[in-house]
C-alpha cells in the first residue's frame, strides 16, 4: 500500500469574480454575466516530508494562489487539501488552529508582512505564548533569544522595531517569527525576491541550514531557477494555474520536456561561452479570464497543433517522479 504523502492537494480550483477595473468593465460590455479570473485549474500535486518542493513559473500563473489557498487563507473554490490524511481544505476558524502550528508562511516582503508597531520581542514572543500556554514569561524570554540566536541576530536588539533592520534582517526576523511554534511546513513566497542579490544567498542558506535542523518540508515559490538549483528536491512549473511539468531538479535542469520548461530553463543566465541561445516566447502570459479550451500554453508554443488548441493535456507520468501535460511528449514529437 502507498504511504499517506504528507501534503496531497486534489483537483484544486481557485476563482477570483471580477467586479471592477478595465477587464470586468469590457467583459461585461461583451456580454459575461459574471466573469472570473481562473487563478487555478485543478492542481494535483503531493508533497512529501522533508523535501524542498519549489514551484516555478511567470508572475500571474498562480503561484500565490497556490501559497494562501493551501495555507488557509483563501477558500479554493474546488478540490481538496489533506495534511498527514486528513483533509483541511474545509475546517472551520478554529478547526484549523492546530495546523496554523505545524503549517507556516513566509511572505515575499518583508518591509509589509512585520508590524511595524511591534517590537522584535513582541513579533516573536506573540506566537510562542499563543501556542505554549504553559511557558513562563522566562521561558518565552529565553525561546525568543534563542531564536534571534537562530537567524544570527544579537538577541540584544529584541526591542528595537522592524524600521531599524536592513531587508535581510527583517526576512531573518520572518524566518524565526515562522520556527517559533516549532513548524512541521513552510510555504515561503518569493522569500527572496525584495531582497538585494547580495543578502539572498544567506537569507537561502539559512532556510536550507533550518530545514535540516528542523526537518523541515517547504513549498518554496520563486521565478527565479538560479535559486531552485540550489534549492529544490522537486520542481513544480505551472503556467496558468495548471501544472505543465513535475520533476526531480536534477532531471528538470538536465533534461525538461515541456516546451515551457526547456524555455524557462534556457533563459537562465549562464556563465560559461557556450551559453544555449534563449527560446523566445511569444508575448505576456495571457490573463486567466477563461479557461483554455486546449492547452494553455498553446499560444506561446512552437509545437503547439490542432490538438493542442482543442484538448487540454492531461499530466502524464513519464517515469517513476516525471509528470508532464504535454501532447507533444506524449506523442513523442519533440
Ligand atoms: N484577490 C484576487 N482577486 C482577483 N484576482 C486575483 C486575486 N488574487 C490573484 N488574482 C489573479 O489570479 C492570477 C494569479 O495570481 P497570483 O496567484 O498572484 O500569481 P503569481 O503569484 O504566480 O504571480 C492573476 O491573474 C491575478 O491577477
Ligand atoms: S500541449 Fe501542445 S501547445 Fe501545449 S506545451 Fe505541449 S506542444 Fe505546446
Ligand atoms: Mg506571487
Amino acid at each position: 500500500m502507498k504511504p499517506t504523502p504528507f501534503i496531497q492537494i486534489c483537483d484544486l480550483e481557485k476563482s477570483f469574480p471580477l467586479k471592477r477595473g478595465l477587464f470586468a468593465h469590457l467583459y461585461q460590455q461583451q456580454g459575461y454575466k459574471n466573469p472570473h479570473v481562473h487563478a487555478l485549474n485543478g492542481i494535483n500535486l503531493s508533497i512529501e516530508k522533508g523535501e524542498a518542493l519549489c514551484v516555478v513559473g511567470e508572475t500571474g500563473c498562480g503561484k500565490s494562489t497556490l501559497a494562501r489557498v493551501l495555507m488557509g487563507l483563501i477558500a479554493p473554490s474546488k478540490g481538496q487539501i489533506y495534511y498527514q490524511g486528513q483533509r483541511i481544505d474545509n475546517l472551520t476558524h478554529n478547526e484549523r488552529m492546530p495546523f496554523r502550528k505545524s503549517m507556516q508562511m513566509i511572505f515575499q516582503n518583508p518591509y509589509t508582512s512585520l508590524n511595524p508597531r511591534m517590537t522584535i520581542f513582541q513579533t516573536l514572543s506573540e506566537p510562542v505564548s499563543f501556542h505554549n500556554a504553559k511557558l513562563t514569561k522566562e521561558q518565552v524570554d529565553d525561546k525568543v533569544a534563542e531564536l534571534m540566536l537562530s537567524v544570527d541576530l544579537n538577541p540584544d536588539l529584541s526591542d528595537a522595531y522592524p524600521h531599524e533592520f536592513s531587508g535581510g534582517q527583517r526576512q531573518r526576523i520572518s524566518i524565526a517569527r515562522a520556527l517559533s511554534v516549532d513548524p512541521d511546513f513552510i510555504v515561503a513566497d518569493e522569500p527572496l525576491a525584495s531582497l538585494d542579490v547580495s543578502v539572498q544567498a544567506q537569507v537561502l542558506n539559512l532556510m536550507k541550514d533550518k530545514q535540516q535542523q528542523h526537518n523541515l518540508t517547504y513549498l518554496f515559490i520563486t521565478h527565479d531557477l538560479t535559486v531552485v538549483k540550489h534549492f529544490a528536491n522537486r520542481v513544480v512549473v505551472m503556467y496558468l494555474g495548471q501544472v505543465c511539468e513535475i520533476a526531480d531538479a536534477n532531471t528538470l535542469f538536465t533534461q525538461a520536456k515541456h516546451p515551457y520548461t526547456q524555455a524557462l530553463i534556457s533563459a537562465i543566465p549562464r556563465l560559461d561561452n557556450n551559453a544555449i541561445t534563449p527560446i523566445k516566447l511569444a508575448g505576456e502570459v495571457p490573463t486567466p479570464l477563461h479557461k483554455p479550451t486546449g492547452c494553455a500554453f498553446q499560444a506561446r508554443c512552437h509545437y503547439a497543433n490542432d490538438r493542442c488548441r482543442n484538448e487540454v493535456p492531461i499530466p502524464m507520468q513519464i517515469d517513476v517522479s516525471t509528470l508532464i501535460a504535454c501532447h507533444a511528449v506524449e506523442e513523442e514529437r519533440l
